[in-house]
C-alpha cells in the first residue's frame, strides 16, 4: 500500500489523474443533491414575497450584523423544535438572497419570532434590550428610531431580487416606495395598496408607534414580525412526531 503511493507520487501524470478522480468523487457527492432539488424544496402555493418595507428591514438586519448572534434555521432536533417551534423548511428560505441561516447563537433563533412579541415590545427591545430583558447582553440600536428610512431606491432593490428569481411584478416595483410608507401607516390610502399587492394577511401596522414618518425601526420590526409567516407550510407539513 505504502509502496503503491510512493510509486504514484513519482509518476506526475498518474498522480494528477489520481487527484482528478478523487476530487471528482467529492465534487459529485456535493453536486448530487441538486439533481433532486425539485423534490427537496417543498411546494408552498401560499408563499408570499417580502414587501418593500420588509426588504428594507432585512437589509438593515444585514447591515447591523444581527446574523452574527442570531440564526434563522430551526433544526430537526427535538430540543430545538420544543423551544422554537416547527423546524425550518427549505421553501421558507426560497426568496432569501442571501440566506440568513447563520451559524452562531449568542441570542435565540429568530426563524419563528414573528408574532411572538408585540410591535411595542420589539421596538423597546431594539432601542435598549435591557429595558425589557434586564439580563440581556444584546447591543442597543438606538439610532433605528432616529434614522428616517431611505425609501427612494426600494424599487431597485425589488428589481434586483427579481433578477435572481423572486416573482415581483412591475406594479410592485413601481409602487415600492409608496408601499413602504403605506405598510407603516394603517388607515391611509397607501396602506390599501399594500394589501392589494401583497395580500390581505399582510401586517400593516404602526410598528415603531408613530404615524407619518417611516423610520428604520419600522422596517426592522416589520421584517422581524414576518419571520416564519411567509407561508404556513411548516405548520401544515407533517413533521416527525415530537411528544
Ligand atoms: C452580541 C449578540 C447580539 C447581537 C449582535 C444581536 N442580538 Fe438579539 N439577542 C441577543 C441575546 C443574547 C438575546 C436574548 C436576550 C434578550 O432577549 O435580549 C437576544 C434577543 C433577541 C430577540 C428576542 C428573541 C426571543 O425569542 O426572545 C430579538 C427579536 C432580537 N434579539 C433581534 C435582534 C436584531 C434584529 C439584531 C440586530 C439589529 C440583534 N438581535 C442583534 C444577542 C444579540
Amino acid at each position: 500500500m505504502f509502496n503503491f503511493h510512493y510509486r504514484l507520487e513519482r509518476n506526475a501524470i498518474g498522480f494528477v489523474l489520481a487527484i482528478i478522480v478523487v476530487a471528482s468523487i467529492g465534487g459529485f457527492i456535493e453536486i448530487a443533491p441538486l439533481f433532486t432539488i425539485d423534490e427537496t424544496v417543498e411546494k408552498a402555493p401560499d408563499m408570499r414575497v417580502y414587501t418593500p418595507l420588509e426588504v428594507a428591514g432585512r437589509n438593515i438586519y444585514i447591515r447591523e450584523g444581527c446574523y452574527a448572534c442570531h440564526s434563522q434555521m430551526i433544526r430537526t432536533l427535538r430540543d430545538e423544535v420544543e423551544r422554537y417551534g416547527p423546524y425550518s423548511l427549505a421553501v421558507e428560505s426560497k426568496y432569501d438572497h442571501p440566506m440568513l441561516w447563520g451559524s452562531k447563537r449568542t441570542g435565540p433563533d429568530l426563524a419563528r419570532v414573528g408574532g411572538k412579541y408585540s410591535d411595542d415590545w420589539m421596538t423597546a427591545h431594539l432601542n435598549n434590550p435591557r429595558d425589557v430583558v434586564p439580563e440581556s447582553n444584546m447591543p442597543a440600536y438606538r439610532w433605528l428610531l432616529r434614522n428616517q428610512l431611505e425609501t427612494g431606491d426600494l424599487g431597485e432593490h425589488l428589481a434586483a431580487l427579481r433578477a435572481v428569481g423572486v416573482p415581483y411584478t412591475d406594479d410592485m416595483i413601481a409602487n415600492a416606495p409608496k408601499d413602504a410608507v403605506g405598510q407603516a401607516n394603517p388607515d391611509t390610502d397607501l396602506a390599501t395598496g399594500v394589501l392589494e399587492r401583497y395580500g390581505e394577511k399582510t401586517d400593516v401596522s404602526l410598528f415603531d408607534g408613530n404615524q407619518g414618518s417611516v423610520t428604520e425601526m419600522d422596517a426592522l420590526v416589520a421584517y422581524l414580525q414576518v419571520l416564519g409567516h411567509l407561508t404556513d407550510a411548516a405548520h401544515t407539513t407533517p413533521q416527525n412526531e415530537v411528544e
